[in-house]
């Protein structure tokens, strides 16, 4: 394993594809081995812009600009951060080049679309998954629910992410709403929604999952301890780590992460989302990269999961142990404007044992996650209230 000098010709480089939140921890992560970093985003000064060596604005969907960008950069390393990417390019790019795509383009292509992912899982690797059926019309979607999905159902756009064009139908005269919503808002149209049943679960977990190289120079899987988290409208609102759940749960929840990630390959870490009713455990998806709610870590574990990802990339060895119970609690905007102010830092961080990241985005937006409060304690709900607290500390004001 070998890495060279920063902005010399020696330069071990990755190039970051989408710069938010995640990706800055994640280049601060790559620069403190002394890799050079590359940011890129839709739009300037995103946060990991702020970190990183250099950085580009480029629409990240438009294969020919992101062939020609990497054309320019020429890195090692192609850490895609979101979902929204011109997967072509990387399947080329891989196909042609020595650089090597975080973990791997068809991880990259498979996870984009919600048809990808779930067919593979349950259709491949016979993981249990919500009953689910993926429909081009509104007649399609409501044959597919009264055929067996039933109510309550969640109609998703087959691309989106955080929420986007997501809805729980309880009813069937909520369906057509559903259908025009998810058409409308999807990232990308590919003209499909899936429906999937609803689970009833008891709680839903992000289960980390990292593939890195032993002293052998062979692929482990090692496992982060079970992270809790609440969602609204799509998007986490607070995590913990450990989720308490039963020895059967932790074991199942662990072999369904095994499964699919040893069938996308590659290096790295994976955030796989499950649900848990008791000892029985649903596969949902999951990110070939760090995960939301998986910013607890930055205080929970030895080694935080965006460490786990450079160190996964980089061939170097890894331990998933953690160092103390925490929690996490996002700091939405509350309002749209640019340049805000945040005030009440000094009280937020007077909580015992808390912690904020601001993540300086150049535009907030009323419900755009701006930065995250974390804290530690003896117990879960202790560390919940800490992190709820420091997080409502801090107030978020427009620059006049
Ligand atoms: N089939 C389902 N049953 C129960 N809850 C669900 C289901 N699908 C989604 N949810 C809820 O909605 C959240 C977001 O759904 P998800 O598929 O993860 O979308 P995204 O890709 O936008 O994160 C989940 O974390 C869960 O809380
Ligand atoms: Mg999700």
């Amino acid at each position: 394993m070998k890495i060279g000098t920063a902005l010399s010709n020696s330069a071990t480089k990755a190039l970051l594809l989408g710069s938010g939140e995640l990706g800055k921890e994640l280049a601060i992560a790559l620069q403190r081995y002394g890799v050079e970093v590359i940011a890129v985003d839709r739009y300037p000064n995103a946060p990991a812009q702020h970190v990183a060596h250099r950085s580009h604005v480029v629409d990240m969907t438009d294969t020919a600009a992101v062939k020609k960008l990497i054309a320019l950069e020429q890195p090692d390393f192609i850490i895609p951060e979101i979902e929204a990417i011109a997967t072509q390019a990387l399947l080329d790019i891989e196909a042609e080049s020595q650089c090597t795509v975080v973990p791997n383009a068809r991880a990259i292509q498979l996870t984009m679309n919600r048809e990808g992912i779930r067919t593979l899982a349950a259709e491949q690797l016979k993981i249990p998954t919500s009953a689910y059926a993926f429909a081009e019309n509104f007649e399609q979607l409501q044959a597919a629910v009264d055929g067996g999905i039933g109510y309550p159902c969640f109609i998703k756009p087959t691309m989106s992410s955080s929420g986007k064009g997501q809805s729980m139908v309880k009813s069937a005269d909520q369906l057509k709403a559903a259908w025009d919503y998810a058409k409308s808002s999807g990232r990308v149209d590919t003209g499909k929604v899936i429906v999937e049943a609803k689970i009833d679960f008891d709680f839903e977990i992000t289960l980390l999952t990292v593939r890195a190289l032993n002293q052998q120079g062979e692929i482990e899987t090692h496992f982060c301890a079970p992270i809790g988290h609440v969602q609204e409208s799509g998007d986490y609102r607070e995590s913990w780590q450990p989720q308490a759940m039963s020895a059967a749960a932790i074991k199942a929840s662990q072999d369904i992460a095994f499964k699919i990630t040893n069938e996308i390959a590659g290096l790295g870490l994976f955030g796989v989302e499950l649900f848990i009713k008791g000892d029985v455990v649903w596969f949902s998806e999951v990110s070939p990269r760090p995960h939301d709610t998986g910013m607890v870590t930055l205080v929970t574990q030895k080694q935080n999961e965006f460490e786990l990802h450079a160190r996964a990339i980089l061939g170097l060895p890894v331990d998933t142990g953690m160092q103390s119970t925490g929690a996490s609690a996002v700091i939405l905007g509350g309002l749209d404007a640019q340049g805000v102010i945040y005030e009440g830092l000094d009280k937020a961080l007077s909580v015992p044992t808390s912690e904020v990241r601001l993540f300086g985005k150049p535009e907030a937006f009323t419900n755009r996650r701006m930065g995250v409060a974390l804290a530690t304690a003896e117990t879960v709900d202790e560390a919940r209230n800490r992190a709820v607290k420091a997080a409502t500390m801090i107030v978020i004001k427009p620059d006049r």
